[in-house]
């Protein structure tokens, strides 16, 4: 089995002296352990100062956006080797908030997406229905639009470097989470999608995040589903105590049986 990753989006939250005060309480709460992935993506003005306070563990950075240039006349973007210059390990694509106010296409964010892999960031892709497309049944087309144009041109060898983050635009900064039962459901409709356009065992090895009002009570459940590989984690990962809650719920959940057993035992 494979890591579930953990990952912190903090949006347009945090300065850079509160970020790095945020980033410092994680350290304590998490400190080094290596069960699970865990990464945060704060704004950009904060991540270049990040990666001296998150020194010894194992926290891992990551962006919110990039641009799919090298470089150029694009003002008031980024490209993907200034973000790796920052320590940036992970960068979130195609988040619906991107889609929704800046526009960004399939098209567009699928250049971003080889961008990424070139530049040897891993890129978080985020795919998700909203309410009004949920309810007239066309979550599964929604769904396989924003994969097979956002994976064009992906090549086999390098699938597995990306991350799919499942969050249906309902449930984001909104409280309503999905069933465990639903986002399974769209996370195993993801996997076999992959499996069609990649093959079964490298299906096998993307993980399949879920993102949208995740939080330290329902983490469990959600994580505990088959499918479900880790969590795209907005409001809760703003708070130290709570995400640290919600690593914590993983690195339970990866532990072999017998010994959680022992540990509930002593
Ligand atoms: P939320 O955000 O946890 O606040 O719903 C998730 C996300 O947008 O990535």
């Amino acid at each position: 089995m494979y890591k579930y990753l953990i990952a912190g989006n903090w949006k347009m939250n945090k300065t850079s002296a509160e970020a790095k005060d945020l980033a410092a309480e994680l350290v304590d709460e998490i400190g080094a352990q290596a069960e699970v992935n865990v990464a945060i993506c704060p704004p950009l003005t904060a991540l270049g100062s990040l990666a001296s306070t998150l020194d010894g563990s194992t926290i891992a950075l990551g962006a919110q956006n990039m641009h799919p240039e090298p470089s150029g006349a694009y003002t008031g973007e980024v490209s993907a080797s200034m973000l790796r210059e920052l320590f940036a390990k992970y960068v979130i694509l195609g988040h619906s908030e991107r889609r929704e106010y800046f526009k960004e296409s399939n098209e567009f964010i699928n250049k971003k997406v080889h961008a990424a892999l070139e530049a040897s960031l891993r890129p978080i892709l985020c795919v998700g229905e909203s309410q009004a497309e949920r309810d007239a049944g066309k979550t599964f087309d929604v769904i396989k639009k924003q994969l097979s144009e956002g994976l064009a041109g992906v090549a086999i060898q390098k699938a597995d470097k990306v991350i799919i983050a499942y969050e249906p635009i309902w449930a984001i900064g909104t409280g309503k989470t999905a069933t465990p039962e639903m986002a399974q459901e769209v996370h195993t409709h993801i996997r076999e999608l992959l499996a069609g356009m990649y093959k079964e065992s490298v299906a096998r090895k993307i993980s399949i995040i879920y993102g949208g009002s995740m939080n330290a009570q329902n983490a469990k459940s959600l994580l505990e589903q088959k499918d479900i590989d880790g969590g795209l984690i907005g409001g809760a990962s703003l708070k130290a105590r709570d995400f640290a809650k919600i690593v914590n719920i993983a690195v339970e959940l990866s532990r072999p049986l017998s010994e959680s057993m022992l540990e509930s035992a002593n």
